[in-house]
């Protein structure tokens, strides 16, 4: 019996994700692009067992349970391997979970790497990002550090719904702030949420229509290192995200009144010359794209507003690793 841990880091799309080509292998409609933040990590350790009776999982600390999800995640993985044994899986968020920051990403991800490697599986890069998509649609991008790019794909069994490192860590000092409005669990999950915007927006076409464009405009921005641009795309794709969200049937309204006085915060920023952007994702926090430099006078001014809950900051942080 081989146990293994591994860490992966939370990520932050700048231009988002929403809906799905397929919900069984969680192939997604558009691209995305994402940074991934080197302070909010999972750190999970999997061992496989003939002597235990089924799965456990163990979550330590505050944590939201998905057993049933990380139960299917296993039994992908022993397929993969050819494997029959139950595991005992431990699992734990450097990150308050109840405070509505995705952790599916940094948890599927944590998991991948080291279910397969405690499996004796040896995937690594896109066999990986494919893996982990299939536990959660972002969780594919967690596997890179840095900047990383996501695919839509077009194959049917998602061997090309995979996602890409595009700029490491260090290539660019760039941070998130994130500002946490109200704790707690999101009213309606993402994918729930996708599938009722696919059924019933009548906006959705141009969504996945114009998604294509914004993923250049973004990858040109970060090839010029150009923040101005990329705020101006990372804040249209989140904007154009929430209104795709409005238009469903019935709406999803993930925002609330502190959620709306922050972003208008973060545009009187700008125009009194503090680089920020925001991006805002299936929940009430808004997340603030800076410089490095910038984001310890970001997270004081966010702090201080009435009524935010706590805030966090990153910079770019590596992809999934094995823990020694
Ligand atoms: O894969 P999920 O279920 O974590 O969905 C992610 C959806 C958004 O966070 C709203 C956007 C994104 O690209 O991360």
């Amino acid at each position: 019996m081989q146990r293994v841990t591994a860490r992966a880091h939370a990520n932050i799309a700048l231009v988002k994700y929403w809906g799905k080509r397929d919900t069984t292998l969680n192939l997604p409609a558009v691209g995305s692009l994402s940074l991934t933040l080197e302070a909010l990590s999972t750190t999970t350790t999997v061992a496989f067992c003939p002597d235990f009776e089924r799965d456990r999982i163990v979550f330590e600390g505050e944590g939201a349970t998905h057993t049933p999800r990380i139960v299917a995640f296993l039994d992908r993985v022993r397929r993969l391997a050819g494997l029959k044994m139950p595991a005992e899986v431990t699992t734990a968020n450097n990150f308050p979970t109840g405070a509505g920051l995705a952790s599916s990403a940094s948890g599927f991800a944590a998991l991948a790497l080291a279910a397969t490697r405690a499996a004796g599986l040896d995937l690594e890069g896109s066999a990986l990002s494919r893996l982990a998509r299939e536990g959660s649609g972002s969780a594919a991008r967690s596997i890179f550090g840095g900047v990383v790019a996501m695919h839509a794909g077009d194959q049917d069994d998602g061997r090309d719904a995979v996602a890409e490192p595009v700029l490491s860590p260090g290539a660019w000092p760039l941070a998130v702030v994130i500002a946490v409005t109200a704790a707690g669990p999101k009213a309606v999950g993402s994918t729930a949420g996708m599938n009722r915007t696919r059924d019933t927006s009548p906006f959705y076409p141009a969504w996945v229509a114009s998604h294509a464009d914004d993923l250049d405009e973004a990858r040109r921005a970060i090839a010029a290192r150009d923040l101005t641009a990329l705020g101006a795309v990372t804040e249209h794709s989140c904007f154009k995200m929430h209104g795709l969200m409005l238009s469903a049937r019935p709406p999803l309204l993930y925002w609330n009144p502190l959620t709306v006085a922050l972003v208008q915060k973060v545009a009187t920023l700008r125009q009194e010359g503090l680089e920020a952007y925001c991006t805002i994702d299936a929940g009430p926090q808004v997340k603030v794209l800076c410089r490095a430099d910038a984001a310890a006078e970001i997270e004081a001014i966010l702090g201080a507003e009435p009524g935010v809950v706590r805030v966090l900051s990153s910079r770019l942080g590596p992809g999934a690793h094995v823990v020694p």
